[in-house]
């Protein structure tokens, strides 16, 4: 099997050509996303992996039957990248990648931490000497009553951390895990807006969860909630979501993912104009804290999404089925 990987880092290069050595497949990689300019590359190729700035739609599925492509892998958990109802009507077999939540559920309680202790600002003090107190009074987690929203693997080891801190912890989920129960109390969706003062974000996104977080659940929110998403961007109406800074209804936001951040995250623009205008009116704000979309980013993830991408694709070949298929 020949695999074209696309948006290859540096750092996954390493991992990359031992998975090839280990799988026994060709391998071929470029830093650039997939997309009609760059499909050439892939020439050749029986499949295909990328990370989640490659749009897999129509355009792109059909370019892949053309070419005689039949796999692909995305080396993220999320899909809603991929057009898998199309990939499917074409005979397109796609997998996406399984990785420890646990950097995703670390980042997740720095980022509460941080929210909570106003560190952005306190940072922000110390590079220019100012090292006053005024304003950066905090609030300490085990007073708080923490609302998780999703409870699969990254949301459930939230909770799992969140232990240690003495919280009260609610949960929401449409699939309630037996599991979690133990550990936090499920609710419905109205009553962990409406008692939480920390809410965090571990939903896939889906049709029925795009802009969850607009104006009318916004409403609902205790005013000073403090509000953490680490898992997609167009979970939240980001105008929606400005009005409410505006009004002073958030004590704070922790924010590693923003809506329509692809092609802007993992990318260095010190040099270019950043025509998300959101994205640069809503990082100006003391208690907002954005980071690029790198919740994930830490070495054992790294490791099995290159492994799990390669793994997954050469089982489609090999034996015909792979535990990652999404379909
Ligand atoms: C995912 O795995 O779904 C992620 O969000 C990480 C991706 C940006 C590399």
């Amino acid at each position: 099997l020949k695999i074209a990987a696309f948006e290859v880092r540096k750092d996954e290069i390493k991992d990359f050509k031992k998975a090839a050595e280990k799988y026994n497949v060709e391998l071929i990689f470029t830093g650039k996303p997939l997309s009609v300019e760059t499909f050439d590359f892939a020439e050749g190729c029986g499949a295909v992996t990328s990370l989640g700035h490659s749009r897999i739609d129509r355009v792109i599925l059909n370019l892949m039957r053309d070419a005689g492509i039949r796999f692909y892998c995305t080396r993220t958990v999320g899909y809603n990248h991929i057009n898998l109802e199309y990939a499917r009507e074409l005979g397109i077999r796609i997998c996406n990648v399984s990785y420890p939540p646990n950097g995703v559920a670390e980042y997740t309680v720095m980022l509460m931490l941080m929210s909570l202790r106003k560190y952005k600002q306190a940072m922000f003090r110390g590079n220019v000497n100012d090292y006053s107190l005024e304003g950066l009074e905090g609030r300490e987690l085990r007073n708080m009553t923490v609302g998780v929203v999703g409870t699969g693997r990254i949301g459930r080891t939230v909770i799992e951390i969140l232990q240690g801190f003495g919280c009260r912890i609610l949960a929401y989920d449409a699939y309630p895990n037996g599991s979690v129960a133990d550990m936090a109390k499920y609710v419905e969706l109205d009553t962990l807006y409406d008692e939480s003062d920390v809410i965090t974000l571990h939903t896939p996104l889906l049709e029925s969860t795009y802009h969850m977080i607009n104006r009318e659940s916004i409403a609902k929110m205790k005013d000073g909630v403090v509000l953490i998403n680490c898992a997609r961007g167009s979970l939240m109406d980001v105008s929606d979501v400005i009005d409410g800074i505006e009004k002073q209804k958030f004590g704070a936001l922790g924010l590693d993912v923003i809506e329509h951040e692809d092609g802007i995250y993992h990318v260095n623009h010190t040099v270019d104009i950043i025509s998300n205008r959101d994205m640069a009116y809503i990082r100006q704000f003391p208690h907002v804290t954005m980071t690029q979309h790198m919740a994930f980013y830490t070495e054992e993830a790294v490791r099995s999404m290159v492994y799990g991408a390669v793994k997954n694709l050469r089982d489609l070949n090999k034996t015909g089925s792979s535990a990652f298929e999404l379909f």
